[in-house]
């Protein structure tokens, strides 16, 4: 018999998860009268002892947590449990606490919140057997397979969408061009919903390739018909256009860490058009905002979905999204594939249609 669950959050924060947190302790206490345990850092508040946790009830996942962004409970993009950072500075395999603090807990269950790296790390935790998980998926960048919508997704378009039309009337009232660099890891999910949204005239996405004189001879066309401003909105992994990334370092977690396109950009369209340009790297401000309605009700509908899996014992799955319905999938359907950009989707079709220069394709 369930008497108590957990839940953590891990990955990059989003806008939504404090939503998601809400309901599963409301739908678990209210209609199940279970516990619920907010495990602290993602995995690590089960790997450090004594553990790290917080009960959570009703009391204190008040209507706030529908507007708060960032998670209650912390979240951490270094700390892989199988991989797991140790004092001297070596890499140790963690996960045997991971499942024994789960033991430890007496939980019976665990809801985890996170994004594609850390469905790989919940997915391995799974295969260990001794945790029973349900995820939910969450991620600003919209690039995990199985689901048409990820927490966080829906309000980081928003927030990109807001920038292009605060940049709009600056770029207007100064015949400038100004690009927007906006998050989405390897995918162009944000850059392309944004910059359709927010009217760009160009839309560069990693996905597609692009080149510098197609985007000049664009831009001359716009000239030429009056407008003398232009909104150009590039996701962060489009390479310049000798196929090179644009980094700034390595993260943590090895995987890369992008930012600097729209300056290159800037750069070579300034020498080339002998324009007055500017950029903007739009960065974590994607991460931070109050959670749109979207956001709220899809993560309300996962955390409420998610406790009723644990009561069916339907373990090991993560949530989908798809037409105003919620189903599962195995863990492994969901990291098999990256979600990219579909090249023939309706979205760029809808660019493409109405002018907007998205690349050679
Ligand atoms: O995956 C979410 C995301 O915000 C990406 O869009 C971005 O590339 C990355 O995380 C930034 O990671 P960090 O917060 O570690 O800088």
């Amino acid at each position: 018999m369930i008497k108590r669950i957990g839940v953590l959050t891990s990955g990059g924060d989003c806008s939504g998860l404090n939503a998601a947190i809400r309901a599963i302790t409301l739908r678990a206490t209210q209609h199940y009268g279970w516990e619920v345990m907010g495990i602290l850092r993602g995995t690590c508040g089960l790997i450090h002892r004594p553990l790290e946790y917080t009960s959570l009830t009703a009391a204190n996942c008040d209507q706030s947590m529908l507007r708060s962004a960032g998670t209650i409970l912390g979240s951490t993009t270094k700390d892989n449990p199988f991989y797991f950072p140790s004092a001297d500075g070596s890499k140790i395999d963690r996960s045997d606490d991971v499942i024994e603090g789960y033991k430890q807990l007496n939980l019976d269950a665990i809801i985890a919140i996170g994004g594609d790296g850390s469905m790989r790390i919940n997915s391995k935790l799974i295969k260990k057997e001794g945790i029973n998980m349900v995820c939910i998926p969450k991620t600003i960048d919209n690039d995990l397979a199985q689901t048409e919508l990820s927490i966080g997704y829906s309000t980081a378009v928003d927030v990109a969408t807001e920038a292009l039309d605060r940049l709009q009337p600056t770029a207007a009232s100064h015949d400038r061009i100004i690009i927007l660099e906006v998050m989405g890891r390897d995918a162009g999910h944000i850059a392309l919903a944004a910059g359709v949204a927010g009217g760009a005239d160009v839309i560069l996405i990693p996905e597609i390739p692009y080149t510098l004189d197609s985007i000049c001879k664009h831009i001359q066309n716009i000239k030429e018909q009056g407008r003398k401003h232009v909104l150009i909105i590039v996701s962060e992994a489009v390479k310049t256009q000798e196929d090179a990334s644009i980094l700034r370092g390595t993260s943590y977690n090895e995987r890369p860490r992008y930012g600097g396109i729209s300056e290159y950009l800037c750069e070579k369209l300034e020498e080339k058009l002998k324009a007055d340009l500017r950029f903007t790297i739009l960065g974590h401000v994607q991460r931070g905002a109050q959670p749109n309605s979207q956001d709220r009700i899809l993560a309300t509908a996962f955390g409420v979905k998610a406790v009723d899996m644990i009561a069916e014992k339907n373990f090991g799955k993560m949530l989908t999204w798809s037409n105003n319905t919620i189903s599962s999938v195995p863990i492994e359907a969901a990291i098999d594939i990256y979600n990219v950009v579909d090249p023939k989707g309706l979205l760029l079709e809808t660019a493409r249609s109405i002018g907007i220069y998205v690349g050679e394709l």
